[in-house]
Order: structure tokens, then C-alpha cells, then sequence
């Protein structure tokens, strides 16, 4: 085992040798002899003459070292009270079969396939035989409305969309199909085919001609080989909330993702073949990318894909119930989830009744892990407990407690130290470096290591402009925080508008957009405020229009209806507040931390760039009369 501080000099000193030798942990179908190289646009590329194929290293790889019998994936599903085990083999014949079913409907390489799905193992199935076409999919998390899919659809233009009947949230069943429907019908760049996975909970109508029920294609389908694709194709489009209300289509490559994949299972998690890993998240996040589905595999591990939630499915117990029932070694979650077991189980009584002593390490990310949560599972959990940060854009962790390489003491609200091949700098707002102690934004040096993104889908200038312009050489994470005197990274939140809502990543701008097309709203604003649950929640300020007559309730119940509809149930919007005026600067700019900060703390220093100071007044006025405010 290279120590930490090894890996670490030699990944900045000669990033080419040291991501040479990690390429050479994986299996090429031509092993690069460029390792980095610039793209025609002047961005980075990893192993740009290199060819391989994903599917192939997470699944095929595994049979063919005679690993077939081993569980690949297991299904446990609370929500409909049913576990399934799938091995490599069968995964193998599975994906290969489905491979086939997309090639008869006409995908191919470079096509795309978006994936509207719940936590089963189809999903994970469709994602791999899309890959093992070279073909790029896109996952769009199940709780998006009709609308953003539609968004999303357009923009990715797919050949085939995969979806169920249902998702089941808690005991709910959440019918999939007609937003699918609604969502096609919207859409101006509609997938000619639509692929269901019939479930028992919720019978799905499929339109003739367009529509194909999965075991019939499958029970149809000849099995497919996985084509070797350039290691710069792209592997998946993942979209994510950006300032606006237009998503980011985060790209992914097959190369470098690999053997980022390959190299973080092994340096950060010290996860190893025939491990069983569970990350308890959505594939439709980039932690379910990476984590449930990618990661595990590629690295021959038993992932988990878990259809259930940290509470109430039964009970505060759900966790140890899987991590004992399974045997998981590394367990990952976000902090939202252990917040909701936490408040439901405080002194997480319902652990008592489970063998956890298989379990080595617990991970969070997402959000900051709290230091109360911190404290809390310092407290109850007898093994590492890792805060580790990343993005969707970067695909593997920034900053982690390297298990694999080294074993740091732990820091409360620290996710430690930068992981191999991040360059992490504290820029002030004009781009000159802070000291340890000083917080200002997290810039990355480029270039970013194999595996993050190498662009945007079909908008290379918005990603030039979104993550390159900022700081000369830099990639700007859009988070601000500070390195200690001893090197420890403490990540404290978004710099811009993106909010954090149960570890979902939301844009405010995108919810400000849907409030101010109502007929009664001159101006608004979305900021998120501490919630004790998710770790932050919306909240909207409404100013009305001139003579408008609407009761304050009844607009507030039609905006949390439009922001739901438009966006989805995970908007989470439930407080919208009507105000005589908002906080800006003398240039007009609203002053969204001074709303923020009032909701928090119930007050704030006045601003020097504040055109009225006594519209602060007003608004803890509105937000005491609400019981959001806080005595200052
Ligand atoms: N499909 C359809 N709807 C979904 C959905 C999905 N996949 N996921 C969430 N929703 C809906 C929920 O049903 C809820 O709807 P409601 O307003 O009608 O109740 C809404 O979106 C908000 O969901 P959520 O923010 O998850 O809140 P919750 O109260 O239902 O659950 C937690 C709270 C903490 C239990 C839940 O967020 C959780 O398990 N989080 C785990 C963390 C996680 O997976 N993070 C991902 C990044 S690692
Ligand atoms: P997403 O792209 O949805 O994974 O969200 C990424 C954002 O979540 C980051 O830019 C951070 O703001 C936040 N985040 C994720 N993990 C952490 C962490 N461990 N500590 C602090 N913030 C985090």
C-alpha cells in the first residue's frame, strides 16, 4: 500500500505516469499510449487512443476469471417485501439479451437511451446494455415531473426510452407510465420506442406500435457482444441543476471513468473483489452511478441495490437490517438519511437487534455531514464514518478519508484531505490563493483527474463558461471552504444558487422561474433555509403585482402546485411567502444570503451594498409572523 502522501505527490508531480500505471489495473481491448492529450475545443481528455468497452469490465471480466456464481447484485426491496439475488453469469446473459433488444430497436453506438426507472435491477440491466453497444444513457431520477423528463428528453435526444410501471415511495405507489406519457407528449424529440418493465403494483397501458413490454423483447432478443468504443466516448449523460432552470448534461466517458472507478473503489473505500458494498441511493444521482452500479462492478464487488428508504420501510432500522442480513462491508449514504433515523431512533436502539460487526466503514456525501450527525455516529458506529465531497461533475470523490491508502484521524465538518489527482486551491473572488484558516472558493488545478467531466452535452461553451472562466487554469466547484493548518479541506456549501435538499441537488433559479410566470408575481425569490431533516429546504418570497387581489394562502398553495408539477415532488417546496418588497443591492442584485441569513438566525449584518435597509425589517416582519424566523 503506497501511503497517502506518495500517491498524492506523484498524481500532481506526473499525472500521466501515475494514471498510466492505474489504467493498467483494468483490461483494454487497446491500452492507451496517450495518456492525456487536448480535445479540438482545448479540453483535457484522458487515454484519447485507447479502446474498451464498461459493460465488458463490470460484468463480462468477472465470468471470464470464473467469478460467474458470485452475486453481482442483490435486490432488496422492502416496498414490495421481496429480495433477489443476480450473479455475474445471469447478469451477463441479462445485459448481453437486453443489448440485443436495444440493437432491434435500432440502437447504436453513440445513441442515446434515456432510463426513467426505480430501484430494480432492470434499471441497472438497461444501463449496462447500453454501454455494452456504446451507445449513452441517460438516467432521469423517478422523481422529476413529466415536464423536466420531457426537458431532458429533448436535449439528449434518445432512440429508446426504459422505463416500469411504477415506483413505490414508502408504502406509495408512484404509477411511472403516464408520466412517461405526459412527458412524450411534451417533448419535441420523442424516443420512436418506450420499453416497460411491467410491475404488479401498477398496471401500464402501452401504446401499439411504440410501446414494448421488456420480457417479450427479451424472451425475443439474440444476445449481443460488448463493442470496443474509443475511451473518450461518452458512456452517460447525467443531468444536473445548474443556476438556471435549463439542467447541465454532465457527459462521462468510458476511459477515464473506469479507472477512476477502479482506482477510488480500492484507494478511498478499500473495497476489493467479492466485497459487498451497499450505497443506499438512487441510480438516478451520480452516487448511484458511481456506487451502486459502476464502482461495484467494474471492481467485482456484490452491490445493493435497495428499494426501500432509511425510516419507515418498516422502521429506523432498515439499515442494519440489510447491512447485517447481507453482510456489507462498506456502507454509504447521505447525511439526510442517518438525520431522518437519528430523529426517529436517537439513541439508535433499533441496532441492537443486528450483527453489524461485518461492516467496516460507513461514507456520506451529498451534502456536509453536520457535526451533530457526526457526533451522533461517532457515538453509535464502531468503525470509520468518512465525510467524503464531490459533485456530479466530477463522478468520484474531491476530498476523502482514503481508507485504502491511509487512515487519517477524522475532523467534524472536514472531508479531510484532496483525493490523488485533485489539485484543490482556496482562490479568493479574484483568483489569488488564501492561506490555511482562510475561506474563500474551492478551485480545482487543472487538469481534473480521469473519470470527472470532460464537458457538457452538445454545450461546450456553457461549460466553458460555467466551470473554466472563472479562475485562469482552474476548475471553480461553485463550493466555498477552507484548508486547516493541517491540510484538512472543510467544505461549507455552494458559493452560487444550487441548494441541497435531502441530498438532492436543486437550482433555485429554476424554481424562481416557475413562481414569476404566475399572473399575480411581479418578482421573486428562492433561497434555501436549515432544515433539520433534509438540511435545507425552499422557501419563496412573493412579491405581488400592483393592485393584484389574491388571498396569501391561496397563492402559496398554487405556487407549491406549480413548482411540484413543473419540476417534481423532490422540489419540496411547501413555504411561499408574499413580501412588500425584496432586499437588493444598489445594482438591483437580491440579496438572497441577507433572506437566508434572516431565516436562520432572525438577523443579519446590514450590507454595505443594501439599497434599503429597512426592507431586512420587513422581511423577518413576514418570516416571524410564519414562525420561520428565530429570535435574533
Ligand atoms: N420517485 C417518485 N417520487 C419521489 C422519488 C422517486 N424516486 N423520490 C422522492 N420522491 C418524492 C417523495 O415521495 C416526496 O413526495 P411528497 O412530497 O409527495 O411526500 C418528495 O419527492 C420529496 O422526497 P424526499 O426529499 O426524499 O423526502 P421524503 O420526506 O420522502 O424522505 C428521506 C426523506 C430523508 C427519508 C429521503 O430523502 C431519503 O431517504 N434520503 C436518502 C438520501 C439519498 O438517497 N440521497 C441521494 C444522494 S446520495
Ligand atoms: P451533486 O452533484 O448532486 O452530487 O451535488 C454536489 C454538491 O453537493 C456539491 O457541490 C456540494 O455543494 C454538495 N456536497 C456533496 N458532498 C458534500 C460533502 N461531503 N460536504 C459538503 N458538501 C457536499
Amino acid at each position: 500500500m503506497t501511503g497517502y502522501h506518495e500517491a498524492y505527490r506523484q498524481s500532481l508531480a506526473s499525472p500521466e505516469a501515475f494514471w498510466r500505471a492505474r489504467a493498467e489495473e483494468i483490461d483494454w481491448h487497446t491500452f492507451p499510449e496517450t495518456i492525456l492529450s487536448r480535445d479540438a475545443a482545448g479540453h483535457y481528455r484522458w487515454y484519447a487512443d485507447g479502446e474498451l468497452n464498461t459493460c465488458h469490465l463490470a460484468v463480462d471480466r468477472h465470468v471470464a476469471r470464473g467469478c460467474g456464481e458470485q452475486p453481482a447484485l442483490i435486490h432488496d426491496s422492502p416496498a414490495t417485501r421481496s429480495q433477489r439475488i443476480i450473479t455475474y453469469a445471469e447478469l451477463q446473459d441479462q445485459v448481453a439479451r437486453f443489448a440485443g433488444v436495444l440493437r432491434g430497436l435500432g440502437v447504436a453506438r453513440g445513441d442515446r437511451v434515456v432510463i426513467y426507472m426505480p430501484m430494480i435491477p432492470e434499471t441497472v440491466v438497461a444501463m449496462l446494455a447500453s454501454a455494452r453497444l456504446g451507445a449513452v444513457h441517460s438516467v432521469v431520477f423517478g422523481g422529476f415531473s413529466p415536464h423536466e423528463l420531457a426537458v431532458r428528453i429533448d436535449d439528449a435526444r434518445p432512440k429508446v426510452l426504459v422505463t416500469a410501471g411504477c415506483g413505490i415511495e414508502f408504502t406509495r405507489v408512484i404509477p411511472y407510465k403516464p408520466m412517461v406519457d405526459r412527458a412524450l407528449a411534451q417533448a419535441e424529440h420523442p424516443p420512436a420506442s418506450v420499453v416497460v418493465v411491467p410491475r404488479p403494483q401498477a398496471e401500464a397501458e402501452l401504446t401499439p406500435g411504440r410501446d414494448h413490454d421488456w420480457h417479450a423483447l427479451m424472451d425475443a432478443a439474440a444476445p449481443v457482444a460488448p463493442v470496443p468504443v474509443a475511451a473518450t466516448d461518452p458512456l452517460y449523460i447525467l443531468y444536473t441543476s445548474g443556476t438556471t432552470g435549463r439542467p447541465k448534461g454532465v457527459v462521462r466517458d468510458n476511459g477515464g471513468h473506469a479507472v477512476a472507478m477502479n482506482y477510488s473503489m480500492g484507494a478511498i473505500y478499500d473495497a476489493h473483489p467479492g466485497d459487498v458494498y451497499w450505497a443506499a441511493s438512487d441510480v438516478g444521482w451520480v452516487v448511484g452511478h458511481s456506487y451502486i452500479v459502476y464502482g461495484p462492478l467494474i471492481r467485482g464487488c456484490t452491490s445493493i441495490v435497495y428499494e426501500g428508504k432509511p425510516v419507515k420501510t418498516p422502521d429506523a432500522g432498515a439499515f442494519w437490517r440489510v447491512i447485517a442480513e447481507h453482510r456489507v462491508k462498506t456502507f454509504f449514504t447521505a447525511p439526510t438519511a442517518f438525520r431522518a433515523v437519528k430523529k426517529e431512533d436517537p439513541e439508535a436502539r433499533l441496532m441492537a437487534g443486528y450483527d453489524l460487526s461485518c461492516l467496516e466503514a460507513v461514507f456520506v456525501a451529498g451534502e456536509r455531514l453536520d457535526p451533530p450527525t457526526y457526533d451522533w455516529l461517532h457515538r453509535h458506529m464502531h468503525c470509520p464514518v468518512v465525510d467524503h465531497w464531490w459533485q456530479t461533475e466530477t463522478g468520484w470523490a474531491i476530498a476523502a478519508n482514503p481508507l485504502g491508502l491511509e487512515r487519517f484521524p477524522t475532523k467534524a465538518g472536514s472531508a479531510t484531505v484532496p483525493s490523488p489527482g485533485y489539485d484543490v486551491r482556496i482562490l479568493d473572488d479574484l483568483g489569488a490563493p488564501l492561506g490555511p484558516g482562510e475561506s474563500g472558493n474551492i478551485a480545482i488545478r487543472l487538469p481534473l483527474p480521469p473519470g470527472t467531466l470532460p464537458t457538457l452535452w452538445n454545450d461546450d461553451a456553457r461549460f466553458h463558461a460555467g466551470y473554466l472562466e472563472a479562475y485562469d487554469g482552474y476548475y471553480a466547484s461553485g463550493d466555498g471552504g477552507f484548508f486547516d493548518e493541517e491540510g484538512y479541506l472543510f467544505v461549507m456549501g455552494r458559493v452560487d444558487d444550487v441548494i441541497n435538499v435531502a441530498g438532492h441537488r436543486l437550482s433555485t433559479g429554476a424554481m424562481e422561474e416557475v413562481i414569476g410566470a404566475h399572473p399575480a408575481v411581479a418578482e421573486c425569490a428562492v433561497v434555501g433555509i436549515e432544515d433539520e431533516i433534509k438540511g435545507q429546504r425552499p422557501l419563496g418570497l412573493v412579491v405581488l403585482k400592483d393592485g393584484v387581489e389574491i388571498e396569501p394562502e391561496a397563492l402559496e398553495r398554487e405556487l407549491v402546485a406549480s413548482v411540484r408539477e413543473r419540476i417534481g415532488a423532490l422540489a419540496s417546496l411547501r413555504e411561499v411567502l408574499a413580501v412588500p418588497r425584496l432586499p437588493k443591492t444598489r445594482s438591483g442584485k437580491i440579496l438572497r444570503k441577507s433572506i437566508r441569513g434572516l431565516a436562520e438566525q432572525g438577523s443579519v449584518p446590514v450590507p454595505s451594498t443594501i439599497d434599503d435597509p429597512a426592507i431586512l425589517d420587513e422581511i423577518r416582519a413576514a418570516l416571524a409572523a410564519r414562525q420561520l424566523a428565530p429570535d435574533p
